[in-house]
């Protein structure tokens, strides 16, 4: 079994708080939804295919600067110490360093999909049998479900793929502050950041030719109707990221096409045509940027690796 938060519904169970949320959330003046419920096992799915994508250019860049810099993220690493992997998906990344993991060290892989934890602790028990997997499905911003039994081990966290651009910076600063307490005043953090860049690279690799990014977008919507009522006509959405400079942001939108009405849960929500869900912020951060909201929430920078485009930073 994997161990579960108790805010986090068990699969084929109405999850009230993902009703609570579209409802909340399809009622603001801007209609957004959370990015989180991107993560079914078919969004799980399709994220992995974007990751091979060539206008996707973060993923290639990260594994390579994990790569290149292996041995001095994991060499103090002893074997009592617990690797942690917040909003691990399929841990991919992971392999580069984990094979130079001690004997018996533990993996604590976090995330909110199921799916993706399942086909992650599968893999990396026939490829590294020395290593003690223990996945957790819960929610990052408040990691409710961390093991008990793990508290007092010392930590080394992994926040990867930029999903912290995922939130806004005031969000990504205090929800660092609080990992300092969840994963203790010793623990170590590796995060990866996306760059800030050219528009047309950035606004690529959110659009790309193969269409694979808009249906992950339309994915929330077929979840909904998946899971909740079938309210969507989905070909009467489309896929739109545009890059927010005021912001340093891409954001991703699905914009009804007609005037329509969408019913949920006895509640009507009316669209115009050319009205939009709001469903996702990618922050792009310069260092400076970066570097406040790590100080902000009393970490300190070690040590950052770039490649021009994307950037690792080691947090102590
Ligand atoms: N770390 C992987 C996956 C990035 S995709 C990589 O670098 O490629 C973002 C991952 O975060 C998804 O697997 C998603 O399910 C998870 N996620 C998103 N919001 C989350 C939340 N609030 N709590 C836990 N996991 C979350
Ligand atoms: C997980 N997260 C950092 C990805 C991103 O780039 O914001 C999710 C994604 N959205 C569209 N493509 C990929």
């Amino acid at each position: 079994m994997l161990q579960t938060s108790h805010a986090v519904a068990a699969d084929n169970v109405v999850d009230a708080e993902f009703v609570k949320a579209v409802i909340h959330g399809l009622a603001q003046p801007q209609k957004t939804l959370p990015c989180r419920y991107f993560y079914d096992a078919r969004g799980s799915d399709i994220f992995e295919l974007i990751t091979e994508l060539p206008e996707y250019y973060l993923t290639r860049s990260e594994a390579a600067l994990l790569e290149e810099n292996a041995s001095a993220i994991m060499g103090q690493l002893t074997p009592d110490q617990v690797i942690v992997e917040l909003g691990a998906g399929s841990s991919r990344k992971m392999d580069t360093l984990l094979r130079l993991a001690p004997n018996g060290v533990t993996f604590v892989p976090i995330d909110v999909s199921r799916h993706a934890l399942t086909e992650a602790r599968t893999r990396l028990a026939a490829k590294f049998p020395g290593l003690v997997v223990r996945p957790v499905v819960d929610d990052f911003s408040t990691l409710d479900a961390f093991p008990a039994d793990l508290r007092h081990r010392k930590k080394l966290g992994f926040f990867l793929g930029s999903t912290i651009g995922n939130l806004d910076p005031k969000h990504a600063s205090d929800m660092l502050r609080s990992w300092r307490r969840t994963l203790g005043g010793n623990a170590e953090l590796v995060i990866g950041v996306d760059l800030l860049k050219d528009e047309t690279t950035l606004v690529r690799a959110y659009n790309d030719a193969a269409g694979i990014t808009a249906q992950f977008n339309l994915n929330i919507l077929a979840r909904i109707n998946r899971e909740i009522t079938p309210a969507f006509h989905l070909p009467s959405f489309e896929h739109r990221a545009v890059f927010n400079a005021d912001k340093s942001r891409i954001e991703m939108h699905l914009v009804s096409k007609v005037s329509q009405v969408v019913r949920i849960c006895g509640q009507t929500f009316s669209f115009t045509a050319g009205e939009s869900i709001h469903t996702e912020n990618s922050y792009k951060h310069s260092s400076s940027a970066f570097r406040t909201i790590v100080e902000e929430a009393g970490w300190r920078i070690g040590r950052m690796w770039t490649d021009g485009l994307f950037s690792l930073y080691h947090l102590a």
